[in-house]
């Protein structure tokens, strides 16, 4: 059987960055499943299609190619905000577990990152991560990266919209955001990438470890 590691937690954590570092450091696929919701929003934006018809956001979650997915293609915040919205859809997020799980397959290992893998897409995952911080952490490190990138940002109107987009996954009632019962939780508020990373290989290698 294929070692799965799950990664949840809400956006702007530093799941992304934690799960693409322990993919490379153990060999295995990643998945950032938040890319599945937002290509099959921006499908539908391009094709100046409703986001509120569940069958036409249905129709376009079949047809997600997971081997293109590009966060530099589908960073925009209007994607985003669009993605929390397809994502309340039960038939919507049936597609992409479907595809999702799917990917969860591969060997020798995977890793994916999201809302819903730990208690919904990968329950039996051999480790599961909640990977969380203060919303105004979160909304400062979004801030710097744009400034970084070279863009303009507004810290109060950054930290509204991660509260909004908190209760927006939290709060549907189809996979809400939550950690799984068994979850290690990891709160990098006051935590250096670095070390979230050494935390999180403590525990994956116990749990390989185990599987021999
Ligand atoms: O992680 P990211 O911000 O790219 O995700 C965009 C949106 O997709 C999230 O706000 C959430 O509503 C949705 N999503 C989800 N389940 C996942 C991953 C993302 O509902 N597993």
């Amino acid at each position: 059987m294929t070692f799965v590691i799950a990664i949840d937690g809400p956006a702007a954590a530093g799941k992304g960055t934690l799960s693409r570092r322990i993919a490379e450091q153990y060999g295995f696929h990643h998945l950032d499943t938040g890319l599945t919701y937002r290509a099959t929003a921006k499908a539908l934006m391009d094709a100046g299609l409703p986001l509120d018809d569940e069958a036409v956001a249905e129709t376009m979650a079949r047809e997600v190619d997971l081997s293109g997915l590009d966060r530099a293609v589908l960073s925009a915040h209007a994607i985003g905000e669009a993605a929390s919205k397809i994502a309340v859809m039960p038939a919507v997020r049936r597609a992409l577990v479907e595809a999702q799980r799917a990917f969860a397959l591969k060997e020798p290992g995977t890793v994916l990152d999201g809302r819903d893998i730990g208690t919904v897409v990968c329950p039996d995952a051999a480790v599961k991560l909640y990977v969380t911080a203060s919303p105004e952490v979160r909304a400062k490190r979004r801030h710097d990266e744009i400034i970084a990138g070279g863009g303009k940002a507004d810290y109060t109107a950054i930290f509204e919209d991660v509260k909004k987009r908190d209760g927006r996954d939290m709060g549907r009632a189809d996979s809400p955001l939550r950690p799984a019962e068994d979850a290690h939780l990891l709160d990098t508020s006051e935590m250096s990438i670095e070390a979230a990373f050494q935390a999180a290989k403590t525990l994956v290698d116990a749990a390989l470890k185990e599987k021999i």
